[in-house]
């Protein structure tokens, strides 16, 4: 692989917020956000899947918006604010759907969980009590291998207060 990426010292400098850490790096214009993230500021929560906006593997909340950030530029979130899964513990409806993700068992090998949790954050803020043909709607650009979906779900009817914790 070669060098650390952190250490790089040519490119454009950009900074950003990310979860509520700052970070001044140098990125080549086509540095995709999700590579910055993981390769220049240690952040490695987003995963890289298809690198094509297909599974959702990749998402943050970029300035209140979730996105894909394997088709946004480093460059074009210059500035920002970006909330990570990794950053959600301190955020409260994060922290919530974490610990439900957590309680359903709504993740097996977690490769999708960051997006999942992502998605699931974004949909409960805009409809804090959905159904379930609301939450698989909210999660369609979100793939996972593993889990079938139904228990994700039920993370997310249990984080939204629509199922008892103790599981009835
Ligand atoms: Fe970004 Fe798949 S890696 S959507
Ligand atoms: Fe493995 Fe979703 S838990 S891909």
């Amino acid at each position: 692989m070669g060098r650390d990426a952190s250490l790089q010292t040519d490119g454009q400098p950009i900074s950003m917020t990310v979860d509520q850490v700052r970070h001044d790096v140098k990125v080549a214009p086509r540095t995709l956000l999700v590579s910055a993230l993981r390769e220049q500021m240690n952040v490695t929560a987003p995963h890289i899947g298809c690198e094509s906006g297909r599974c959702g593997a990749c998402s943050v909340v970029l300035d209140g918006e979730t996105v894909k950030a394997c088709m946004v530029l480093a460059v074009q979130a210059d500035g920002s604010e970006v909330l990570t899964a990794q950053g959600m513990a301190d955020d409260d409806l994060g922290a919530r759907l974490q610990q439900a993700f957590k309680r359903r068992h709504g993740l097996q090998c977690g490769f999708c969980t960051p997006g999942m949790l992502a998605a699931a954050r974004a949909l409960l803020l805009t409809n804090p009590r959905p159904t379930e043909l609301e939450i698989r709607a909210g999660l369609r650009g979100n793939l996972c291998r593993c889990t079938g979906y139904q228990h994700i779900i039920e993370a997310i009817l249990d984080a939204s207060g629509q199922i008892a914790e103790d599981g009835a």
